[in-house]
């Protein structure tokens, strides 16, 4: 049976390689009529991803689950050691992104081929960042975290915000948010919610 706390993470990261299909799947597909509801839409998963994986999950990695992983041998400390500069980092490649997904949208089509290539990158970045953590940061976990550990890591994934909800996808504040994006997007790509 995995600790709560892993199972959030994994269900964290599979709502975000979610949206970072999404995401895919509205580039390769380029804006329709009209082209503000391509824009808005990949405003609004830049949003999810900043409110949610930026703001929330990433910390909580980086302070609670990193450092014990860390200690438990050379190789687990070199890839936290990568893990930790990809969330100091992440942050600021999202910014740029969303600022090259402006220059595009109030420039016009000149600046259409810069984004789609930052783009395609962060997604695979994003992409092997979570296989990292699940490959060999939580199986790592599971053999070296304390009792006290696993009760603090798993409090703090059991919170969104302020919210006793597993992820965001259960919070009700993001229903409509995600609903919107989902019809913007077309079904199936954005993560259901659980209500
Ligand atoms: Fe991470
Ligand atoms: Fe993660």
């Amino acid at each position: 049976m995995p600790h709560q706390s892993v199972r959030i993470i994994r269900e964290e990261h599979s709502a975000l390689g979610v949206m970072l299909r999404s995401m895919l799947a509205l580039v390769e597909r380029g804006p329709g009529n009209p082209t503000s509801d391509y824009f808005t839409a990949l405003r609004a998963i830049f949003f999810c991803i900043d409110e949610f994986h930026e703001a929330q999950h990433h910390p909580k990695e980086s302070r609670l689950l990193f450092p014990k992983v860390a200690t438990a041998s050379q190789d687990a400390a070199d890839a936290v050691r990568l893990l930790d500069q990809d969330h100091a980092q992440s942050e600021a490649s999202a910014r740029h992104l969303q600022h090259l997904l402006l220059a595009w949208e109030m420039i016009g089509w000149t600046r259409r081929a810069r984004f789609e290539s930052a783009c395609g990158s962060y997604v695979a970045h994003l992409m092997n960042h979570m296989a990292i953590e699940e490959q060999l940061i939580l199986p790592q976990a599971e053999r070296c975290l304390s009792a006290e550990d696993w009760r603090l890591l798993d409090d703090a994934f059991a919170l969104c915000g302020d919210a006793r909800v597993s992820n965001y996808l259960a919070d009700p504040d993001y229903a409509s948010l995600l609903g919107r994006i989902r019809q913007l997007v077309a079904a199936p790509f954005v993560p259901q919610t659980r209500h």
